[in-house]
């Protein structure tokens, strides 16, 4: 055990999940095909495929994620005996409206999550809900292109509103648009992590239609902001934000400079879901690029009365740049622009890792926006083992997240950032987003499930569960 701080009294220690990766139930309660029921499984450098419906033969592993929808009191049990404050959870979109275009909700899927929130509530834990965690209803994209289309602003904001009169009274804090800046990867776009239910055309500029549906996605979330504080002023509605600090791969002045330029483009979102309205740079580098985003008068006083109230976001890891010749403009091109750093390891699936950058990026939001923050995502994605007594010894999950929890807790008592809530990624078991393997796990509890989606599904405390719980018991001090 290590030392930390102690946190403030009534943090939020939980952990998180989302509707696509945990529930299974695919086609249970009435629930429609979201994007991620037609993705295939992937594989660590080996891409997802995804298709227009489900085919005979191809395996799907979000149609059984980790059964939640069978186990949900189960696992609230378990939650809850790790000593979780709160949960965050998503809503699966297609539970609610099957289709996205329906004129009513799907009264079976609202009353699936009446349970989960009042099993929640039976120990005391606060869910913490995402509105839209990759999980787009299938009709949208296909029929209405996702976020090119203005009729799915009013979709979005439709299904927004149903969950915030039905649940109110049991949720308090909500995000709107899950990692809203994953697109920022639009040259390797993939159409279910990008989030907007845009899939490009051949010869289109992808760039231009991303800047479009992103605008689309903040008309979208600063409504169902509006719409949260008129039906309960007390509701807290914030974005979600993948934060990822980009670095200078140097102390030369251009390395610098092409990290200001990577940081500006991927947080771009954040300024506007948290200032109300775009930075200037990003109005000249259309203009300059000869972009027609259609933003009107009336979409600007939307953005601006529609800021959100918290910076919820996602931190795995932190990315560097350096300036090459062949780009005297700077133009921040990712992934391609990013080197390795050689300053930080990295996990079995390449991801960087970097307790200090947690720090380091609490601080940059805070000056930057200076709203209260909730670190709704961090782990560890690792080949875990079943020992033959069911044990699960992740001593690398325990350092992972331990030396995370203590740059945040120097965030948090010495810098004086302005923090919520601790989320780790993930409180069981979940199908991986983006390769939909299982055995990239993340979770504190086990699930007995393999990639084609065998076994037997019970779920076994790791060593991470009793060490989370001791976390949470000393508010952070043991560490
Ligand atoms: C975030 C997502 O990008 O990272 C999660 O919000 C995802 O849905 C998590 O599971 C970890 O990524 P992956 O691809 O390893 O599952």
């Amino acid at each position: 055990m290590t030392k930390g701080y102690k946190m403030p009294e009534g943090f939020l220690w939980g952990g998180a999940s989302a509707a696509h990766q945990m529930e299974g139930g695919w086609q249970e309660g009435g629930k429609g095909l979201s994007i991620a029921d037609v993705m295939r499984a992937g594989a660590k450098d080996v891409p997802r495929i995804e298709d227009d419906k489900v085919l005979d033969g191809e395996v799907y592993p979000n149609h059984w994620g980790v059964q939640f929808y069978s186990h949900y009191k189960e696992d609230i049990k378990l939650f809850a005996e790790m000593g979780f404050k709160c949960f965050r959870l998503s809503i699966a979109w297609t539970r609610i409206f099957p289709n996205g275009d329906e004129a009513v909700p799907n009264e079976a899927g609202l009353a699936f999550y009446d349970d989960v929130f009042a099993t929640c509530k039976q120990y005391g834990i606060e869910p913490i809900v995402t509105l839209a965690h990759f999980e787009m209803p299938l009709k949208l994209v296909k029929e209405y292109g996702g976020f090119r289309n203005r009729q799915v602003v009013d979709f979005f904001v439709k299904f927004a509103e149903t969950c915030f009169r039905r649940y109110h009274n049991q949720v308090k804090y909500w995000m709107t648009f899950n990692e809203i800046n994953n697109q920022t990867s639009w040259r390797d776009a993939h159409p279910m992590l990008q989030n907007s239910g845009v899939i490009f055309k051949e010869g289109e500029n992808k760039e231009e239609v991303m800047f479009q549906a992103a605008h689309l996605e903040f008309v979208a979330s600063a409504q169902a902001v509006q719409i949260a504080h008129a039906i309960d002023p007390t509701l807290q509605v914030g974005d979600m934000i993948a934060m990822s600090p980009i670095y200078p791969l140097t102390a030369k002045p251009k390395d610098v400079m092409m990290a200001e330029r990577a940081m500006r483009y991927r947080y771009y979102f954040g300024d506007v879901q948290a200032l109300g309205e775009y930075p200037q740079w990003l109005l000249n580098y259309w203009d300059q690029k000869g972009y027609q985003i259609d933003v009107t008068e009336a979409d600007r006083a939307i953005l601006k009365a529609g800021a959100v109230d918290y910076i919820g976001f996602s931190y795995y890891n932190s990315g560097a740049v350096e300036y090459k010749d062949d780009n005297p403009d700077m133009v921040y091109d990712e992934p391609n622009s990013q080197v390795p750093n050689p300053y930080v390891p990295r996990s079995d699936w390449g991801w960087q890792i970097d307790p200090v950058g947690l720090r380091y990026a609490m601080n940059w939001m805070q000056a930057r926006w200076n709203k209260p923050m909730f670190i709704v995502e961090n782990g560890f994605g690792a080949y875990d083992k079943l020992e033959d007594d069911g044990s699960i010894h992740d001593d690398y999950r325990i350092k992972y997240l331990s030396d995370h929890i203590a740059e945040m807790e120097k965030a948090v008592v010495i810098d004086g950032c302005n923090l919520i809530g601790y989320t780790p990624w993930s409180a069981i078991d979940i199908v991986s987003a983006s390769t939909g393997e299982m055995k990239k796990r993340y979770g504190l509890i086990f699930v007995d499930a393999n990639d084609e989606g065998q076994g037997s599904f019970e779920r076994r405390r790791k060593d991470s569960f009793y060490w989370y719980q001791k976390v949470i018991k000393s508010n952070g001090a043991e560490l």
